[in-house]
């Protein structure tokens, strides 16, 4: 039975990727800080796999005892890592933003997502397998103006995955990451602070990627025999060319 790691369990692609994975017959350890939220799915979890093991952690990503909590959990034994927690806040010019904004995605996008590979990858590398996929975006490939930090945290994402591609390479350890466009979760209202109408203007007249399409991507990856790793998997809506092109409907 393989143990998954998933953070920002309690919304939007995690929460997607944790059926994902129970169906896969994995153990799991969730994620967040909304700790109603993680029971929720937990009960939802059990009521289709009544024997599926699961372990909630709330916590911040960025809470220094968070190492100390997964390794108590996982017993020091993880062998799917979902490295998913992230936000993007405010889409002002930088010079417009909130320093704590910036602070903020910079401290939960790369801190947060390194610290965890730091912690797990050694024990990875001593039971002689594992699989971890970070979350990135199509911002880590192509910066735009209002999400300057947001883009950077996310190319940052992508330079680390590539490095610990090549450093992990014949160890029997999978580094793979998924970097999607649009895809309709709670992203927008946290980015735009809870402002609905904001929010639900970025879907407008468009079908965006949903949080299952995400999740079906990495069973894919996940379920390709060991010797098969995808890099990456870089996905977009139909109606998104880039992250700056969107065609709407009305
Ligand atoms: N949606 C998109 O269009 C899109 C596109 C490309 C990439 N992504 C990336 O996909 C990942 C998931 O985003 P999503 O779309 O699923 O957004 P979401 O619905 O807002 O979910 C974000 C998750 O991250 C958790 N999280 C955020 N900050 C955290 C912190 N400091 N500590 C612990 N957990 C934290 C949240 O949980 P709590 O609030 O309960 O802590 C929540 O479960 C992010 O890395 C995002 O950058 C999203």
């Amino acid at each position: 039975m393989k143990k998954a790691l998933i953070t920002g369990a309690s919304s939007g692609i995690g929460r997607s990727m944790s059926f994902s994975l129970a169906s896969m017959g994995h153990e799991l350890i969730l994620v967040a800080r909304r700790l109603q939220r993680l029971e929720e799915l937990k009960k939802e979890l059990l009521s289709l796999y009544p024997h599926l093991k699961i372990k909630l952690i709330d916590s911040d990503v960025n809470s220094p005892d968070l190492g100390k909590r997964i390794a108590e959990a996982s017993n020091e034994k993880i062998d799917v890592l979902i490295n998913n927690a992230g936000l993007a806040l405010g889409k002002d010019f930088v010079q417009d933003s909130q320093w704590s904004d910036l602070e903020m995605m910079i401290q939960t996008n790369i801190m947060a997502n390194f610290k965890l590979v730091h912690l797990v990858l050694p024990w990875m590398l001593k039971h002689g397998e594992g699989d971890i996929i970070n979350l990135c975006s199509v911002a880590g490939h192509h910066s735009y103006q209002g999400g300057a930090v947001y883009c950077a945290t996310k190319h940052a994402v992508h330079s680390f995955t590539q490095a610990l591609r090549e450093e992990t390479c014949g160890k029997n350890i999978r580094i793979m990451q998924i970097s999607p466009g649009m895809v309709e979760t709670e992203f927008s209202l946290t980015r735009f602070k809870g402002d609905q109408t904001t929010a639900e203007n970025v879907y407008a007249g468009m079908k965006a990627l949903s949080a299952d399409d995400i999740a079906d991507m990495m069973q894919f990856m996940l379920s390709r025999p060991r010797h098969v790793v995808i890099d990456e998997i870089i996905t977009m809506p139909m109606a998104q060319g880039s992250p700056t092109k969107v065609v709407r409907s009305n």
